[in-house]
Formats: structure tokens, C-alpha cells, sequence
């Protein structure tokens, strides 16, 4: 509305005002992790009895289905960065289960740089910018992994073409921690979760993966959006791997130290179900951009364990939604339950599902009689320390290098040792400064004791 066809807008067109202000107001934080992703709907359907180690709803029957909502993302860019950079990939799968959400919020990686959740924030920041420069540095990145030798075997899937995976249909996607299982005998076990892809795996190369970086930013957003239009919907197969606790007591390492994998010779996969992706969400920001996932978002008969990353990600998730979405994040339809959710908190910003109208909003009281329902109880574990300290978690937990050392001289061909080579030598001939010397040399030594003929390749990469 303005004064005259010529003239200046008057005051009272709040059309506009409505217009601008809630334009001003269209983004909210990214994650400050995991910014770029992909989303998709579909189903997953039990395919293997594993009610002996779960009393979960979901696996109570073989055919058993349900919903699920997946996001893939890369990890360090943000929300407009390139989608083939060299980095882990997201793998988080929501399952709306008849029990309540259970979110498994993993990684195209069976195993994590770190292993103790006060180091996140510190390697998270050598993975983003620089504070000075706001260029990416390979000086921070192989500082940090040169000082955190337990990086190394995720630093070998990394840089191998596992680490440019072909888009996000041909990867597998792992739990990675270590969770537990409790039956309806109330017995518990450990378990791993995969997701191996049924399309089979396809990498980039490094060269490829650069290129793409120019040619589609977006092209494993593209891929997954064309595959699932046209009706080429993508599978997994769900394995867990299962370790009483006995075997747990006895096994050469630790556990729930997420830089290990379980042997899949002593600890072989067990068949649970396929999941299908087969619906992009008609509106991204609604369901993918809000979507909000947790590892505490755990159903009776699937726990946790007492793997110290996974704790510190207990509460790291919510607490990062409280901020991105809000108190009510709960709430958004995306993140809402098949059932409704009953409990006593109330109010707080954007609560629009009308705040449980009249009901108590205390317990116990004498009106609405509720009661906890014992069935639903975990069971009680033992602790095996009477002594609170600060425990240094590569002190007595030092090897680091047996595993990758069986990944780079037992798995990987030639073929792939070679290319894992060729792109550590590009990534750390970016190292550079007065530091330099020192940095390469503390990496190289890792890379010794891991496998020598690796170091010397290395090594000679460096030099040429
Ligand atoms: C203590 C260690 C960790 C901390 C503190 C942490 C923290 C976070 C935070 C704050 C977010 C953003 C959440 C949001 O705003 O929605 C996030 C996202 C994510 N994290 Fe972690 N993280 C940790 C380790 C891991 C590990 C080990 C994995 C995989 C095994 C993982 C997988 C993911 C995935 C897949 C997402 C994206 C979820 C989505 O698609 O919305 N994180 N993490």
C-alpha cells in the first residue's frame, strides 16, 4: 500500500511487514555438525528372529514393519558445502516403532576417530576452519591426529576410497558403538548394529571426488532424489553382531572403545531386517532440515552401554536440539511418534499441540490414574569400580595400531592400499609453517608402527 502510484509505502501495509519480517526469520542454526544432508522415508521390515537377545515391540515378529525416516550427511562442511568431500558419512535412521522412536545415529564407519566425548569440540574445530585464515588446514587436521594416535584406524577408512563413497546408496551404515540388547527373561546382551547396502559399495576416487566437488555439489543429494522419483528404491540388510558379557569380560580389547570393530570371524553377523527408501519428503525443511535425532531415543529391549562416547552423546543430542529447534522439538511431525506421547512437562516456546489441554501437570496425583508400568524397567548392572577418578582413556588402552595394521595389510587390495597412499600423501602435503617437520614426523611414526612398508610409501609420497 503505498501513497499514490509514485509514492513512498505507508506504515500500515503489515502484508509487508509480515512479508520481510518472517523472510529475515527463514533460517535457523545449522547443525553444527553434519550440516549438509539428504533425507528419505521408507520401510523396514524384520527379516530374522532375534527375539532371543530383544523383547523390542519391533522384532517381536518376523514381517514385523515399520515406518522410518533416514538423514545421510557429510560431516565437517556446512549446510552448502560440496557432498563428495573426503569425510565420514551420516547414516541416522529414525524408526517409528509401536514402542516410541528408536533413532540409530551412525556413520558409514564401523569405528570413530576418538573414543572419549571431551575430545569432540577439539577435533570437530581442527576439521572446520581456521580461526585466522577461515580456510580449511591440513596443519590443524594432522596436528590433531598426529596427537590422538587413536584416530588412526578411522584415519585409514578415511583416506581410502571409503571415504569418497559413491553417493549415499552404495555405503553401508554402522551403530558403530557398542548398544545392548535386553530379552523378555530380562537377560542382556552387547550389540553392534550394520546396515549393509544391497546395492553393493561404490567409491569415488580421490580425483573423481575432487572434481564433483565443482562439477555437483550436490550429487549425492541428486543421486538419492532421482533413484527413489524413479522408483529405484535403495535397501539394507540390518545385522547386528551380539557379545554376552562374559565374552565381553574376556575380549582382547575393550569393548566399548568405539576406535575397534568386533572380529566378524569370533562375532558373526546376525540377520534382523531390510530397510527401503522410497519416499522424499514433499517438503525438505518441514522433515529433513528439522528432523531431530538422538541416541537416547532408545525403545524397551534396545539400550545403551557404558562405551564413554556414547554417554557423552546422551546428552550432547538433545541439548543440541533444545538450541536448533527448541524445548518442543518433540513435537515437530518429523520427530513425533506413531503413539502420542504422554507426560507432564508443558509450556515453552512454540508448544502448538495444545499442551495436553486440562490434564494434570504433576505426578503422582489422584485424577489421572497413571502408574509406571514395572515391565518397562531396565535391568539393574553391575559396576566394577568403587573409585571416581579422572582416567586418561589411552593410559592403559594403548593399541592402537593392530587393527589398522590387519585393515591397510588383510582387507584392502593393492588397488586400494595404493589409493589409500596417494590421498593421505595430497591431504598432508598441505601441512606446512614452522610446525611442519614436527607434525609429519609424529604422523609417520604412527604410520610405522602401524606397517612399516605404509610409512616408507608414505614417506617417499611426501618427498616426490
Ligand atoms: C561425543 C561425541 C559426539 C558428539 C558430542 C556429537 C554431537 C553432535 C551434534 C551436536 C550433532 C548435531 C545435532 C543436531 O543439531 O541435530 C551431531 C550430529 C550427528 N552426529 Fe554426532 N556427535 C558425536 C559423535 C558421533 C558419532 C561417534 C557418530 C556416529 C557413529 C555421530 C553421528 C552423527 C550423525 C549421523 C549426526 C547427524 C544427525 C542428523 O542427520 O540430523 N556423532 N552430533
Amino acid at each position: 500500500m503505498t501513497a499514490g502510484r509514485r509514492g513512498p509505502v505507508l506504515l500500515q501495509d503489515h502484508y509487508l511487514h509480515e512479508k520481510l519480517a518472517h523472510f529475515n526469520r527463514e533460517r535457523i542454526p545449522e547443525r553444527v555438525v553434519h550440516a549438509k544432508g539428504t533425507g528419505a522415508f521408507g520401510i523396514f521390515k524384520v527379516t530374522g528372529d532375534i527375539t532371543k537377545y530383544t523383547r523390542a515391540k519391533l522384532f517381536s515378529t518376523v514381517g514385523n514393519e515399520c515406518r522410518v525416516f533416514v538423514r545421510f550427511s557429510t560431516v565437517g562442511g556446512e549446510k552448502g558445502s560440496a557432498d563428495t568431500e573426503r569425510d565420514p558419512r551420516g547414516f541416522a535412521v529414525k524408526f517409528y516403532t509401536e514402542d516410541g522412536n528408536w533413532d540409530m545415529v551412525g556413520n558409514n564407519t564401523p569405528v570413530f576417530f576418538i573414543k572419549d566425548a571431551k575430545k569432540f569440540p577439539d577435533f570437530i574445530h581442527t576439521q572446520k576452519r581456521d580461526p585466522k585464515t577461515n580456510l580449511k588446514s591440513a596443519n590443524m587436521i594432522w596436528d590433531y591426529w598426529s596427537l590422538n594416535p587413536e584416530s588412526l584406524h578411522q584415519v585409514m577408512i578415511l583416506f581410502s576410497d571409503r571415504g569418497t563413497p559413491d553417493g549415499y546408496r552404495y555405503m553401508n551404515g554402522y551403530g558403530s558403538h557398542t548398544f545392548s540388547m535386553v530379552n523378555s527373561k530380562n537377560e542382556k546382551v552387547w550389540v553392534k548394529f550394520h546396515f549393509k547396502t544391497l546395492q553393493g559399495n561404490k567409491t569415488l576416487s580421490g580425483t573423481r571426488a575432487e572434481e564433483m566437488k565443482g562439477k555437483d555439489p550436490d550429487y549425492s543429494q541428486r543421486d538419492l532424489v532421482r533413484a527413489i522419483e524413479k522408483g529405484d528404491s535403495p535397501k539394507w540388510a540390518l545385522k547386528i553382531q551380539v557379545m554376552t558379557d562374559e565374552e565381553a569380560k574376556k575380549f582382547k580389547w575393550n569393548p566399548f572403545d568405539l576406535t575397534k570393530i568386533w572380529p566378524h570371524k569370533e562375532y558373526p553377523l546376525i540377520e534382523a531386517g531390510i530397510m527401503e527408501l522410497n519416499e522424499i519428503p514433499a517438503n525438505y525443511f518441514s522433515d529433513v532440515e528439522q528432523a531431530a535425532f538422538a541416541p537416547s531415543h532408545t525403545v524397551d529391549g534396545i539400550g545403551l552401554s557404558p562405551d564413554k562416547m556414547l554417554q557423552g552423546r546422551i546428552l550432547a543430542y538433545p541439548d543440541a536440539h533444545r538450541y536448533r529447534l527448541g524445548a518442543n522439538y518433540e513435537q515437530i511431525p518429523v520427530n513425533r511418534p506413531v503413539k502420542p506421547v504422554h507426560n507432564y512437562q508443558r509450556d515453552g516456546m512454540m508448544r502448538v499441540d495444545g499442551n495436553s489441554g486440562d490434564s494434570p501437570n504433576y505426578f503422582p496425583n489422584s485424577f489421572d490414574n497413571i502408574e509406571a508400568d514395572k515391565d518397562y524397567r531396565e535391568p539393574a548392572f553391575p559396576i566394577d569400580a568403587d573409585m571416581a577418578d579422572t582416567y586418561y582413556r589411552n593410559e592403559n588402552e594403548d593399541d592402537h595400531y593392530s587393527q589398522p595394521a590387519a585393515l591397510v595389510g588383510q582387507v584392502m587390495t593393492q588397488k586400494e592400499r595404493e589409493a589409500t597412499i596417494f590421498n593421505i600423501v595430497e591431504s598432508m602435503k598441505g601441512v606446512c609453517g614452522p610446525k611442519k617437520d614436527e607434525i609429519i614426523k609424529r604422523q609417520l611414526s604412527h604410520f610405522e608402527k602401524m606397517d612399516s612398508d605404509f610409512a616408507k610409501k608414505v614417506t617417499e609420497g611426501l618427498k616426490s
